[in-house]
């Protein structure tokens, strides 16, 4: 692939040596909305573990298997306890090999981030139904209508575990700024007392900023839109099976289009640890709105 989306790095173990120049080197192409991409960094999975490439073992209830925070409480599973604990492992370990990877690569980082949760994706994306905001196959950036960041960022690493060979496809649209400048203006102001009472009905685990409301309705409008999911700007790309991507989801336009077996982990990185915190969704929406958002 020679999209100008994709910063490539031909990393093929989990603790590379990198030199400073290198470190800073992606750590600016991720802020500035490129994917940092591993072709050939792969997640492996031991013998034992090779039988949990099946959609059987999700509980169907939830598309994701999930770690979540501190808790680490296997949901989203249905198997046998010891099965169980075997694919909590298995979840572990990609877990720690990611913290492991961006200790390497993107060491400024580290004292600023919270690990968020940790998937296994054994579900197939294409031809899923659900409504509009839930469907991942329309562009969109991530935000979470329970869970507020307060500005903080979104940094996922996922890695294409299929076995067959199946690449996951992704869209990926236009610059973050473009798209706020298109449909900020469409936005709804959040009502006075709105985050008061979200919160007092347990919508949100926390209060939910301005930012927060504004990037869940840049998600909202956007999957809403269906002239834009059209012809927006876009680019597919394809991660092939042993790749592994690292992306800024609540800044990089994204839908998943098809695919199955993919690992995934979350974190949250706070905008003061980042080498250019202007380029952050948090920074670029208080310049087009003249107002702190958080
Ligand atoms: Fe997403």
């Amino acid at each position: 692939m020679s999209t100008s989306l994709l910063e490539e790095l031909k990393l093929d173990i989990w603790n590379p040596a990198l030199t400073a120049a290198a470190q800073a080197a992606a750590t600016d192409a991720l802020e500035a909305g490129r994917i940092l991409y591993l072709p050939r960094l792969e997640f492996a999975l031991l013998p034992h573990e090779q039988r949990f490439l099946s959609a059987e073992w999700s509980d169907g209830q939830t598309k994701n298997i999930n770690l979540r925070g501190g808790e680490r409480k296997l949901r989203g599973a249905r198997g046998g306890a010891d099965d169980l604990a075997l694919m909590q492992a298995m979840m572990e370990r990609f877990s720690s090999q990611c913290a492991t990877l961006i200790g390497a690569l993107l060491p400024r980082y580290v004292p600023h981030l919270t690990l968020a949760s940790t998937s296994f994706r054994p579900c197939e994306v294409a031809g899923r139904k659900s409504s509009y905001r839930k469907d991942d196959a329309r562009l969109h950036t991530d935000a979470f209508p329970s869970n507020p960041t307060g500005g903080a960022r979104v940094l996922r690493v996922f890695a294409n575990i299929n076995p067959q060979g199946k690449p996951r496809a992704w869209r990926v649209g236009e610059p973050f700024a473009d798209m706020a400048a298109r449909f900020l203006p469409r936005a709804r102001r959040a009502w006075p007392g709105e985050a008061r009472l979200l919160r007092a009905l347990r919508v949100t685990k926390r209060s939910r900023s301005a930012y927060d409301h504004l990037m869940l309705q840049l998600h909202d409008r956007v999957k809403a839109d269906a002239g834009y999911q059209r012809q927006a700007p876009q680019e597919r790309i394809d991660f092939p099976v042993g790749s592994t991507w690292i992306v800024f989801s609540d800044q990089v336009l994204h839908a998943a289009m098809s695919g199955q077996f993919v690992m995934e982990e979350t974190l949250m990185l706070a905008v003061s640890g980042m080498r250019a915190p202007e380029t952050s969704p948090l920074r670029v929406l208080e310049r087009m709105t003249g107002q702190r958002l958080a």
